[in-house]
């Protein structure tokens, strides 16, 4: 024994210690890494205690605010309810095809328009200067504060706060147009890291299984000196890698 002993009880040590942080990271990848806050009845098609989520289910890690999902945010959106939420903007926009610019330009179309282009409306230097096309990513910003995405523009409105709002918003933005782009793909992380966790799930299950089995044997071999060291199981012994060698 001596050396081999010790050597034996540190492997087993290590080895358990490797199974309980795989299975906190399982544990990790599990818990969805988007805000709490986003999921709804509506977007889950699983059983959640959303009072464990809210109270942070005892963990003391704060929830990791993902990226926002645009496609599944867009999809689960209400366009109805986002025409009712444009009457907020009315005072300014107009929305219908050909409409007339008011203190604010006609919004017909605007999803994907260039930023700062709609014909006959004089835009501040602040709108000018912004870069690129209405993406649903700067529409979101924009309208969530239009101060604070473009400093000095003259669109004096405080802006919405809420995000379905926002997006309900955005989805019938999107409507207006001939020829409205496609909504972006939800990210496919969601069902990608599902597969992935069942293999994980998986091989863990089967180290841990391997794990078992080796422990038994070592700690049938470690009995104590004077009995007879009870026999190894002989139909898996054989066939079990030896994890490492050391
Ligand atoms: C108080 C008037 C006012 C209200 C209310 C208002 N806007 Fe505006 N909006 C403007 C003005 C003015 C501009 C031009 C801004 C500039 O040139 O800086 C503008 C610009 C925009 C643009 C950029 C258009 C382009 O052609 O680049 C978008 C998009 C927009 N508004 C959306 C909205 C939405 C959505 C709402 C309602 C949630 C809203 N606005 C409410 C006045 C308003």
């Amino acid at each position: 024994m001596g050396d081999l002993f010790w050597n034996k009880v540190a492997g087993v040590l290590i080895g358990a210690v490797l199974a309980v942080m795989a299975i906190t990271e399982l544990g990790h990848l599990l818990v969805p890494s988007h805000g709490a806050h986003e999921l709804t009845d509506e977007n889950t098609s699983y059983p959640v205690d959303w009072a464990a989520i809210e109270s942070g289910g005892g963990e003391a890690e704060p929830v990791e605010e993902g990226p926002t999902d645009y496609g599944l945010l867009l999809a689960n959106a209400d366009i109805s309810n986002g025409e009712r939420v444009a009457r907020r903007c009315a005072a300014c926009h107009t929305f219908e095809q050909g409409g007339a610019n008011g203190v604010g330009p006609n919004l017909w179309g605007v999803v994907g328009a260039d930023i700062a282009t709609h014909a006959g409306f004089s835009y501040s230097a602040a709108l000018q200067a912004l870069e690129g096309e209405w993406t649903y990513e700067a529409l979101n910003h924009f309208i969530e504060s239009p101060a604070s995405y473009a400093p000095g523009t003259a669109m004096s409105f405080r802006g919405l706060s809420d995000e379905a709002q926002r997006f309900d918003l955005i989805a019938y933005l999107h409507s207006l147009s001939d020829n409205p782009l496609p909504f972006p793909d939800p990210l496919p992380e969601e069902g990608e890291m599902t597969e992935e966790v069942s293999d994980m799930a998986e091989q863990a299950g089967e180290a841990m299984g391997d794990m078992a089995e080796e422990a038994g044997e070592q700690a049938a071999e470690m009995a104590p000196e004077g009995e007879e060291p009870a026999p190894a199981e002989d139909d898996t012994a054989g066939e079990e890698p030896q994890e490492g060698g050391h």
